[in-house]
């Protein structure tokens, strides 16, 4: 167990470059098991998420090889259709393999993920679409067990434009007879992303970028090379540090149109934001004013990047309104933020964040990753020392954070936890 410490009152200054979004890349090699042979992923991120995707791959058959940023996945003829509970507990996106596995394979079982620090997070929307897919869809001893010899093409109506429920029936559809169509699909840019590899793959594939994707299902596809989409939230974690620390930092590899209106907010902040052609900078020189923050599905706030901006209002001249609308449970953190001295108020979904004008360090845990995140930058303003426990949840999607937050003159660094919570 290893902790992160933070010596708060630096500056972030420099350069970062940002690596290919998590959240696009576990999608992407779930989108390798479509086609027989290798697909070769370039942008992949060093995380611990990848890690596990990739045991995950090679526990269905496929071969994973190379190391990030380049990743060639070789899948079998005909893969394996079981994902166990050890892996999908320790990352619930594994869920993903569900739509590609049974439309490659006829069949799968995917371990039910359980419960989450963010929320309930149900499957119903991904279930229903499948069924009306033609699938049987049924829960067994802890097991979401699927079958249909083929998909059938479907027009589904999504209550909510749920990022998985998208992922999972997009990867299904794509090999469905017929055509399939998904209404109220979530647009967000990794959906784009892994629509570009099942284009690049030989799919057929309208709307992308829209709520309406419409799915020529083919008998086939063939592997394919692709790159990684930039993490955005990471880029924002930066942006957001830079506003808090009163500093100026470029970064690079990212793109600031899918961060439209975070970038909007931070300049309301009183940020000076610059758009450059391979990312952006953000430099800030005052004390940040409080700004008010409503997450949604994109082109909205983005939910991921909540915890960041709870942190900044905790610190910003104003009192700030932030309103969490996708993860029921996702102001969890606030507590560990409050042991910093900051001043929040929650009630159901809203939370009233009047600024201090200082933190004080202390230590805190992260809940989970973007908590994690959060919580650094509150460290990087707070008087003293904060140290940040159960850290694997920041290693989930972080690649290199402290040695980057290093690069840009944050005192940070890596420790073992003398005191790490039983499990
Ligand atoms: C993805 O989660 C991301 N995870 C999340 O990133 C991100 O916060 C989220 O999308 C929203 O952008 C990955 O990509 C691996 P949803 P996902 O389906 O797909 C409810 C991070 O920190 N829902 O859009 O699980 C659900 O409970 C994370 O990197 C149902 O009720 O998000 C939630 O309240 C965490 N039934 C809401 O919809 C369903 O069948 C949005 O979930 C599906 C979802």
């Amino acid at each position: 167990m290893e902790r992160f410490r933070v010596v708060g009152g630096t500056r972030l200054a420099g350069e970062v470059t940002v690596p290919g979004a998590k959240n696009s890349v576990l999608k992407l090699m779930a989108a390798a098991l479509l086609a027989e042979g290798t697909t070769t992923l370039t942008g992949v991120p060093r995380i611990l998420d990848v890690s596990i995707m990739s045991e995950l791959l090679r526990r269905l058959g496929c071969v994973v090889e190379g190391t990030p940023p380049e990743l060639r996945i070789t899948v079998p003829e005909r893969p394996g259709t079981e994902a166990d509970y050890d892996l999908v507990r320790r990352m619930r996106a594994s869920i993903c393999v569900l739509g590609p596995l049974l439309a490659r394979c006829g069949e799968v079982r995917v371990a039910l993920p359980g419960g989450d620090n963010i929320g309930s997070r149900g499957l119903d929307w991904h279930i229903a679409g499948l069924a009306k897919m033609g699938a049987s869809v049924e829960s067994s001893h802890g097991y979401l067990v699927a079958a249909a010899p083929r998909l059938a093409g479907a027009t589904i109506w999504l209550d909510f434009p749920s990022v998985g429920a998208t992922e999972n029936l997009l990867m299904a559809a794509v090999l469905a007879k017929g055509r399939t169509v998904i209404d109220n699909a979530a647009r967000e840019p990794e959906i784009v992303d892994l629509c570009v590899l099942l284009t690049e793959m030989g799919a057929e594939i309208g709307g992308v970028g829209t709520s309406t994707l419409e799915i020529e299902g083919m008998e086939s596809l063939r592997p394919a090379r692709h790159a990684t989409v930039p993490d955005r939230v990471v880029a924002g974690t930066f942006a957001i540090g830079a506003v808090m620390t009163r500093g100026d930092v470029v970064v690079r590899n990212a793109v600031a149109a899918h961060l439209e209106i975070a970038l909007d907010k931070l300049c309301t902040a009183g940020a000076r934001v610059e758009v450059r052609p391979d990312g952006f900078r953000v430099a800030m020189t005052e004390r940040p004013k409080a700004v008010d923050v409503v997450t949604l599905p994109y082109p909205g706030f983005p939910t991921d990047l909540q915890p960041g901006m709870i942190a900044l209002a905790a610190v910003s001249d104003g009192a700030a309104m932030i309103t969490e609308n996708v993860f029921e449970s996702r102001f969890m953190f606030i507590d560990e933020l409050v042991r910093l001295g900051a001043d929040i108020r929650t009630d159901g979904h809203h939370a009233v964040v009047r600024g201090r004008d200082a933190l004080s360090g202390a230590p805190v845990r992260a809940t989970d990753i973007r908590a994690g995140a959060g919580l650094v930058l509150a460290g990087l303003v707070a008087e003293g020392v904060t140290t940040v426990g159960e850290v694997h949840h920041i290693d989930r999607g972080y690649q290199d954070l402290i040695e980057q937050l290093r690069s840009l003159g944050a005192d940070v660094s890596r420790e073992p936890d003398p005191d790490p919570l039983e499990l």
